[in-house]
């Protein structure tokens, strides 16, 4: 049996993604086969399909890419499990995290998958995954964060930065978002208590200082950062962007080889995706204290132009792709937005 899916078969522009007709994938004995409804893109699928910064190739395919298929965010519903499978059934609405969701079907371990939050359609849930795992790895594992402590998150209006906001304010932080005059007001409606417009204010050069820096920019030197920083405070440093080569690398390894000779604790940090924080994404959304921003939704054979949309620098919140219609969009490469 075959789906469609958005493939490459080598690195390069978003435009080497083509609407192909594949081989659909089996369910393993662990795993549950999945019809997705809907994926989303974020930037490491930049990397995956550029296939630079070249570190990034490690998990994606050294010469050529292994998957070749976008996403990482899905939701759907069931479509077969594996022998081992006893928490699914076929026809459950779940929502997860997997290789190559631009496609009909994604085949996931049952450990990274979860029945979506029951007030979110499968659409808006497949928004969640990535992003809201990162932000709650961060601000929770990472951080510790606690009720009363002064947050900072750069990047406030992005994907991981508009769930952080939320789960930060959940844990009872005082929190500071920082973004661009137009995505103020957005920022302020997830709960921000304070919002920095950076094309107008400094942050690291105001008086304000903070327990952590949730900072998904890096567009700012560490001297920089760790003066907003309380003596103790925490820097976490968490953007792939903006280097290349050597410069990237000196980029991810200076803060850890700093850290134990400063009194400021500069981390970085990589999100795992798993059972049990799908389910308190769930819970925190089902309660009303989280919910994801969708910016823009594209059909699937619109993938390339969801890519280079996230690649300008300036989502507001999620890129979702629609792979619901795919047996009626014949067509590779339209540019249209469809919401
Ligand atoms: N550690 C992990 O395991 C992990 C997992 C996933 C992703 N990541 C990393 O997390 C980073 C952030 O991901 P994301 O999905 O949030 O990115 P994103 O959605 O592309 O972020 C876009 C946001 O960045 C904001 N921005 C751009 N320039 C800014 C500036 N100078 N100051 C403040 N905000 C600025 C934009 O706001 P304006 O439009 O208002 O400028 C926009 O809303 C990525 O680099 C990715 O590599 C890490």
């Amino acid at each position: 049996m075959t789906m469609k899916a958005m493939s490459q078969d080598r690195y390069g522009s978003p435009d080497l993604l083509r609407l192909v007709e594949t081989p659909r994938p089996l369910a393993g004995e662990d795993d549950v086969l999945v019809r997705v409804d809907g994926a989303a893109v974020h930037v490491g699928d930049c990397f995956g399909v550029r296939g630079t910064p070249w570190m990034m190739r490690m998990a994606t395919g050294l010469f050529k890419p292994t998957c070749g298929i976008p996403g990482y965010d899905f939701a759907g519903r069931i479509a077969a499990v594996g022998e081992n499978v006893t928490q699914f059934d076929v026809g459950d609405e779940v929502f997860g995290a997997g290789q190559g969701t631009c496609a009909q079907y994604v085949t996931v371990p049952q450990s990274t998958v979860a029945p979506r939050p029951t007030n979110l359609s499968l659409a808006e849930a497949a928004a969640v995954p990535t992003s809201g795992l990162a932000a709650l790895h961060a601000l929770r594992d990472v951080a510790n964060v606690q009720p009363g402590q002064r947050v900072l998150i750069n990047g406030a209006s992005g994907g991981i930065g508009t769930f952080a906001i939320q789960i930060a304010k959940s844990f009872g932080a005082e929190v500071t978002g920082v973004c661009s005059t137009r995505n103020v007001d957005l920022v302020r409606s997830l709960g921000a208590d304070h919002v920095v417009d950076y094309t107008r204010d400094d942050f690291t050069a105001a008086a304000a200082q903070y327990d952590l820096i949730f900072d998904n920019v890096e567009n700012r030197s560490l001297a920089d950062c760790r003066r907003a920083l309380k003596p103790t405070g925490m820097l976490i440093l968490n953007s792939g962007t903006g280097a290349r080569g050597i410069a990237m690398l000196v980029r991810l390894i200076k803060p850890l080889v700093m850290s134990p000779f400063v009194r400021h604790d500069l981390r970085r940090y990589l999100s795992v995706p798993n059972q049990d924080d799908l389910l308190v994404l769930k819970q925190l959304i089902e309660s009303g204290a989280v919910r994801p921003i969708i910016d823009r939704k594209y059909e699937l054979t619109q993938t390339p132009d969801a890519i280079r949309y996230l690649e300008s620098g300036h989502a507001r919140g999620k890129v979702v792709i629609s792979v619901a219609n795919a047996d009626a969009t014949p067509e590779c490469g339209s540019t249209a937005v469809v919401a």
